[in-house]
């Protein structure tokens, strides 16, 4: 299967290593549905794209509210998001045009683990060590559009 990439970045194919677990993760959070996870739209300043429409699965939402159950786990999330958080950035010219990138993250024990697709789903970026946490260190904990109670 030939497939062009639409983003600016070396284009990645079935040669490199991660590309299974790439795959792997888009098809998780496209099973989970995810478009249908709280969504926050924002006219951003970002690579993405001029609109970042983030889904934020029940994880992520949890901690938005403060919502941790054991004291213990409730003193660590003023400062970091619980293991699994998962969110799904589709970047887009206009808020309600076409998904031109779209974006993972997921919380991966004390990291986290960074994503990037093309718009045909093809996968550009995979990794915990990725250059996608040097702009987003400005972030609480890596997040650039969400705070932490
Ligand atoms: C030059 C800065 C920059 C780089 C590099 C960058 N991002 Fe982002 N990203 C942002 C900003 C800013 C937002 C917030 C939304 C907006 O303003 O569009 C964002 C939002 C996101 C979101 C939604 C959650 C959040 O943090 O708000 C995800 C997921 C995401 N980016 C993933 C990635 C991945 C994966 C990479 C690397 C392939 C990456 N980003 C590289 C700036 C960047």
């Amino acid at each position: 299967m030939v497939a062009l990439s639409l983003a600016c970045d070396p284009p990645s194919g079935p040669a490199d290593a991660w590309d299974p677990a790439a795959r792997a993760l888009l098809a998780q959070v496209e099973q989970q549905d995810y478009r249908s996870w709280t969504e926050l739209a924002v006219e951003g300043d970002s690579p993405h794209g001029a609109w970042s429409i983030i889904f934020t699965d029940a994880t992520v939402d949890a901690a938005q509210m403060g919502e941790m159950g054991e004291m213990g786990e409730m003193a660590e999330m003023a400062e970091s998001w619980p293991q699994g958080s998962t969110l799904v950035c589709e970047g887009r010219d206009q808020a309600e045009s076409d998904t031109i990138s779209l974006q993972i993250m997921q919380r991966d024990r004390g990291g986290w683990l960074w994503a990037q697709y093309d718009a045909a789903g093809e996968p550009l970026v995979y990794g915990t060590d990725s250059a996608c946490g040097h702009c987003h260190a400005a972030g609480v904990d890596f997040v650039r559009s969400l705070t932490l109670p």
